[in-house]
């Protein structure tokens, strides 16, 4: 007979005699009657011994019992006494009273109860102990059921779900390459992929139209909260289609899994890449904070007296403020100026304003028709915070977060942004183009004969609440594009060969336009499930250093396993 799932247990099963097996939770002596409850994943049954009617083989047995023992239990299903329901629980107007059991498996004495807080290292170390506990059981419950919604979803549209090769060549596209020795090419590596891209343009050169995979990543970058060095993308690509089709596509998931989890999400809102940047000073914006949205009041001060900013203005910077709708003590200002100098602010101004008047200790510097520009830019009441920099912009954007997040000036519930059209390249710290995106992806307008670092791209992010969820773009599927595109970045013919060859090729045998997508499919769920960390829907994450203390990976090999591999170990 299958055991029926705990949780369904209620009234309706009372005096049904039943079989279930799961672990004891929780032991309690109540002399002459041992409570205890008994767990697995589909919930808790309070258990009920009546050891003084038992003979001594069964009240032994009920005394060895013990946390995280596994058991078998048969007993009959009966009404809890009025005054011991316990309505938090789905099975809490019942109980079982056992009439025998069998210990399936022993357990030692936890280092700590499922849940329970101790550590990074212990946590993880004991992982099997924290995944038992019901926060982590629904989250591994919401990762399968994302990603059976992903695949049914994909499917119904006609999407192949095609595996690409998670040994492959190293082309690093931003972070480092996982590398993995081969023993046959001495001295050579494969690379552990850091998405599919390439392999998924490949796919469409070959004429497979749609595919989909959900698939493991791996990149060596710094950990985050939001970033673990392998972690799963729901990927995507189509032919023929264009950026709003892909959009569409990807959002009626989106809509769907949302859906499942019982939120409605509102429209998203679509909002070019320059635009987010000098409204919110980032490519992320967070719909969410409840806080005035950024102004350039650059030319208000260009010849201005007050030399903080005249001078900066003077240099190339720009002057960015925002208002922030609220009462400020002296303390929280001076706060305020702290954040900005440990974000690079070298001079932050504040000004507080209550309908015409402006009060701080600048003001006096400033002239009338400087104070009226002001009052123009921002009708409200409320303290506006100035500032001006190299780059002004993300760094009052960073400000506002800051701000608003200390304030709790939140609002509740999802705001998803598709940021659209980024720039095409940006300058790096050497002074060279490199592509904001990837290189694979396509300009609007003409690569050979517009001004390479003015072209916008068919790229598109959606952004949650200020996080990314995920990125795509519509792809360049011709090879002189390519190519151009790689010289642009200073990439010579011989490098770009010798890396991208197998795509160039694959472009000049008939590659049909094409786009795609990929979730990040934990930030995904982390955003669903109102988590903090992407670690928590990660049944095995690593530590911040990439370090797994379950299995102890990264750890050394042997010296025959680097002798067959062609390796030898240096000081260096
Ligand atoms: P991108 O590099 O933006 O695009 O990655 C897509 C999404 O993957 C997630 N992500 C991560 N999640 C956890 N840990 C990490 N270290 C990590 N890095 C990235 C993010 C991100 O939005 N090939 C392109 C997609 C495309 O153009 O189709 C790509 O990989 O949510």
């Amino acid at each position: 007979m299958k055991a029926p799932a705990i949780n369904s247990i209620n009234t309706a099963s009372v005096n049904k005699t039943l079989e279930l097996a799961g672990w004891i939770d929780t032991i309690r002596d109540h002399g002459g009657v041992m409570f205890s409850d008994l767990r697995n994943r589909s919930g808790k049954i309070q258990l009920v011994f009546n050891v003084s009617d038992k003979d001594s083989d069964y009240v032994s047995a009920v005394n060895a019992l013990r946390a995280e023992f596994v058991v078998r239990v048969r007993g009959t299903i009966l009404k809890r006494p009025e005054n011991s329901i316990n309505a938090k629980l789905p099975t809490g107007e019942v109980e079982m009273v056992v009439e025998s059991f069998d210990v399936l498996n022993e357990a030692l004495p936890l280092p700590f109860y499922p849940g329970e807080k101790v550590g990074d290292e212990t946590e993880l170390k004991y992982r099997f102990l924290d995944l038992k506990s019901p926060l982590m059981m629904r989250n591994m419950e919401a990762v399968d059921r994302i990603m059976r919604i992903t695949r049914e979803y994909f499917s119904s549209l006609g999407f192949w779900d095609v595996p690409t090769p998670m040994l492959t060549k190293s082309t690093p596209e931003g972070a480092r390459d996982y590398l993995v020795p081969s023993r046959t090419k001495p001295g050579a590596f494969f690379a552990l992929p850091q998405s599919p891209q390439l392999f998924k343009q490949v796919l469409m050169a070959s004429g497979v139209e749609r595919y989909y995979q959900i698939t493991r990543c791996f990149r060596d970058e710094d950990l985050r909260a939001d970033r673990q060095p392998e972690f799963t993308q729901i990927d995507m690509e189509m032919s023929f289609a264009t950026s709003s089709e892909i959009m569409e596509t990807v959002w009626n998931l989106v809509e769907r899994i949302f859906a499942d989890f019982n939120h409605k999400l509102p429209k998203a809102v679509f909002m070019k890449f320059d635009e987010a940047a000098s409204l919110y000073g980032t490519d992320k914006p967070d719909m969410s904070l409840d806080i005035g949205l950024l102004s350039d009041i650059t030319e208000i001060f260009r010849k201005s007296e007050f030399k903080v900013f005249s001078s900066s203005v003077e240099s190339g910077n720009k002057i960015a403020a925002f208002l922030c709708g609220s009462d400020f003590s002296r303390k929280e200002l001076d706060d305020a100026v702290d954040d900005a100098k440990k974000l690079g602010a070298g001079g932050l101004v504040w000004i507080k304003k209550t309908g015409d008047e402006l009060k701080s200790p600048v003001v006096k510097l400033f002239n009338d028709e400087e104070k009226a520009a002001l009052r123009q830019k921002f009708p409200g009441d409320g303290v506006i915070f100035a500032g001006s920099t190299k780059d002004s912009f993300a760094l009052m954007g960073e400000l506002r977060k800051i701000l608003a997040q200390r304030r709790g000036m939140k609002k509740d519930g999802f705001f998803p942004m598709w940021v659209v059209e980024a720039p095409l390249f940006e300058k790096n710290a050497a002074g060279r183009l490199q592509a904001v995106h990837h290189p694979f992806t396509a300009p609007i307008g003409d690569i050979f004969s517009d001004a390479p670092a003015s072209l916008k791209s068919h790229s598109y992010d959606l952004v949650i609440n200020g996080e990314e969820i995920g990125g795509g773009s519509v792809r360049i599927h011709k090879a002189k594009e390519q190519r151009k595109v790689f010289e642009i970045m200073g990439i010579s013919e011989q490098e770009y060969t010798e890396k991208f060859g197998f795509l160039l090729d694959a472009l000049s045998y008939g590659c049909p336009p094409h786009g795609g997508f990929a979730f990040g499919m934990e930030r995904l769920a982390v955003k669903l499930l109102g988590l903090d960390s992407i670690r928590d829907v990660i049944a095995f994450p690593k530590t911040q250093n990439a370090f797994c203390p379950l299995t102890h990976a990264p750890d050394v090999v042997s010296a025959r396993q680097l002798r067959e591999l062609g390796l030898k170990l240096t000081d260096e």
